[in-house]
């Protein structure tokens, strides 16, 4: 029994030696073989591990950077290249377009500019032409009022009275009205009378004082003004208030303005008429020295 027992223990130390000397040749044969690939598999698991972290990470990254560009509100029509390059070409177009309307608008307005100061300069001249006319009528009305005057007085006078003379019933009346004769005192003026065979005018009458005060009026362009007197044979000498005419004989009615005579400053001994818009109320006493026009008055000749 011992030895079955012994025989059995035996035989199975011998199987188990057998399997473990078998698996120990295998082992080696294993080893002999097998062992490159045993350790490439290893580094393959370890790389496969790299790789997959690797893989994660890139993947966590475009999925980060997807989001990220979505965050930003870049749309995908916005990076379409194709899209942005005819969206650029318009807007060249549009440039291009802009700046020639732009050139022509310059171009119009350098042209307005021009006009007009051609326009500003025309205007001028032809403003310095209106001037020019306006004074040259002015003229040649003042022009035919004097000949509208002579004329008249011609026909009136019917060649009773000197040229530049006017007549009105008997007597014969000169008014130096051009601006070519000098204003002179009272004195002076008288000498002017008595050269052209005269005298200073006396106006006695209301006919005179109408009729003379009447061609002042149409003979004057200016209007009133004291200036614009002209000097009659009226003079007061040693007597303040005593007025003579040159003829002798003293005043009778006197056509005063309101006021005159005032015998002004104490030295108004002397009178003249004046164009006043009151034909009763035209005189005036000034002093005798002032520089005024002056009215001759002489006989006009006999009809025959
Ligand atoms: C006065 C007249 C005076 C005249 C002299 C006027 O202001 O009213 O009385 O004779 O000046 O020019
Ligand atoms: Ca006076």
């Amino acid at each position: 029994m011992v030895n079955t027992g012994q025989s059995r223990l035996d035989s199975d130390q011998y199987d188990d030696f057998n399997a473990e000397h078998e698996s120990m040749d295998n082992l080696q044969k294993v080893s002999l073989f097998t062992v490159r690939g045993y350790g490439s598999s290893k580094r393959y698991q370890l790389a496969t591990g790299v790789l997959g972290l690797i893989s994660a990470a890139l993947l966590m990254a475009v999925i980060g950077m997807a989001i990220q560009i979505k965050g930003m509100g870049v749309s995908q029509s916005s990076l379409n290249f194709t899209a942005v390059r005819s969206e650029l070409k318009l807007l060249r177009d549009d440039r291009v377009r802009l700046k020639a309307v732009m050139d022509s608008l310059q171009h119009d307005y350098d042209k307005a500019r021009s006009d007009r100061s051609l326009l500003q300069a025309q205007l001028d001249r032809e403003s310095a032409m209106s001037d020019r006319l306006l004074s040259q009528i002015k003229t040649l009305e003042e022009q035919k009022k004097r000949e509208d005057v002579r004329v008249l007085q011609l026909v009136r006078s019917c060649g009773r009275c000197p040229p530049g003379w006017e007549v009105m019933n008997d007597t014969c009346y000169y008014f130096p009205t051009s601006s070519g004769i000098p204003r002179k005192g009272w004195d002076d003026a008288k000498a002017d009378c008595i050269r052209q065979g005269g005298n200073l005018a006396t106006v006695d009458t209301l006919l005179k004082q109408t009729f003379l005060v009447g061609v002042l009026r149409v003979l004057n362009s200016e209007g009133f003004s004291y200036r614009s007197g002209f000097w009659i044979g009226l003079r007061q000498k040693d007597t303040e208030g005593a007025w003579h005419w040159t003829n002798g004989s003293s005043l009778g009615t006197g056509y005063w303005m309101d006021g005159e005579p005032n015998d002004d400053y104490g030295y108004e001994d002397c009178a003249a008429t004046y164009p006043t818009v009151n034909i009763l109320k035209s005189w005036n006493d000034a002093p005798c020295r002032h520089p005024l026009k002056w009215i001759c008055e002489k006989e006009a000749t006999a009809t025959s």
